[in-house]
């Protein structure tokens, strides 16, 4: 019997390659196109598995319309807001994600950008660059701060929790919002809010690390940024979605919120063009799971995911 076939839907980190050339019938994306709906349905032909990423959006009607050969998804990346589960649950089509491989250097961007933005890290780079460095300055780009100050995560999932490890080691408090409050063993001593109306005036710094969905789209709106404390510092590397970006805007115009740094953005790659000419802006290009170490490990574990599928047994990582 020859190997099942599994179709690869962007190019992945050579080892992730190596291993689905050596267990499947890969067809690889070698030119790292982007596949629209039409192309996954018509290359998923005689397929038995597809490992797509975020960058595919696999909704009711291409989950609908993929070949019955198909008998589970793997998917490059922990958000699963690009896949319409109750249309694989409907038509009993596993999905397998990647947890916890990511949350260590997703917490890194996390902390950096906080970093960056407070402490003008972009700014300062492109004065550099520029040319337009005259020498020290005692008035120079003077940032925010970050030691001792109180932090708000929003999203204390397991980034959430790896980010306030992190910010422990800056001496930050530490506040959370999330729909149920955590176990005192996981909390490690984060104070739990259970409205946004004691949790954001306390936010010095609000991350955003909660998934994509209806419940979280334009959470962070016009509303909430106004509870905020004045010169609050706000970063985002869950989902571009989740800010309502107009608000965000005219608050980082107005200095309510002093300095942002995201990493994901609505409808990214595009994002509102207003935000490149904010100079309280740190823009990176969805980079929080970017390490070498982590890369592999996601595609692997999307990988297992899928090995177990087809072998018959249930692995962790499966969400549907
Ligand atoms: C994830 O894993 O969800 C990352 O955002 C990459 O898509």
């Amino acid at each position: 019997m020859g190997k099942p076939v599994l179709l690869v839907t962007r190019q992945f980190p050579e080892a992730v390659e190596a291993r689905a050339a050596r267990d499947y019938d890969a067809r690889l994306n070698t030119k790292d196109q982007l596949y629209g709906p039409a192309e996954i349905i018509r290359l998923s032909a005689g397929a038995d598995a597809i490992l797509c990423a975020s960058t595919e959006k696999l909704d009711a009607a291409t989950i609908a319309a993929l070949p019955a050969s198909v008998k589970v998804i793997g998917t490059f990346s922990v958000g699963l807001d690009h896949v319409d589960l109750p249309a694989a649950k409907a038509r009993g089509l596993p999905v397998c994600n990647t947890p916890d491989v990511l949350s260590v250097a997703t917490a890194e961007i996390s902390m950096g950008l906080i970093l960056a933005a407070a402490r003008r890290f972009g700014e300062g780079e492109r004065m550099v660059r520029a040319g337009r460095w005259i020498g020290w300055k005692a008035t120079e780009l003077l940032g925010a701060q970050i030691t001792g100050k109180r932090l708000g995560i929003f999203g204390m999932g397991r980034i959430g929790r790896e980010l306030a490890k992190m910010a422990r080691g800056f001496s930050m408090e530490i506040h959370y919002r999330n729909r149920t409050r955590l176990d005192p063993a996981l909390e490690q001593g984060a104070i739990f809010h259970g409205s946004d109306e004691s949790f954001l005036p306390v936010c010095d710094v609000l991350s955003l690390n909660a998934p994509g969905n209806e419940a979280t789209r334009k959470w962070l709106n016009a509303a909430r940024i106004a509870l905020l404390p004045k010169g609050a510092v706000v970063v985002n590397t869950g989902r571009g979605m989740v800010v309502d970006d107009a608000a965000l805007i005219a608050a980082l115009r107005s200095g309510h919120v002093a300095f942002a740094g995201l990493d994901v953005f609505d409808g990214e790659p595009k994002l509102n063009p207003a935000y490149l000419g904010l100079d309280n802006a740190v823009l990176l290009p969805h980079l929080g799971s970017a390490t070498v170490e982590t890369r592999n490990a996601m595609g692997f574990l999307a990988l297992d995911g899928i090995d177990a599928i087809l072998a018959g047994r249930n692995p962790p990582n499966r969400v549907v």
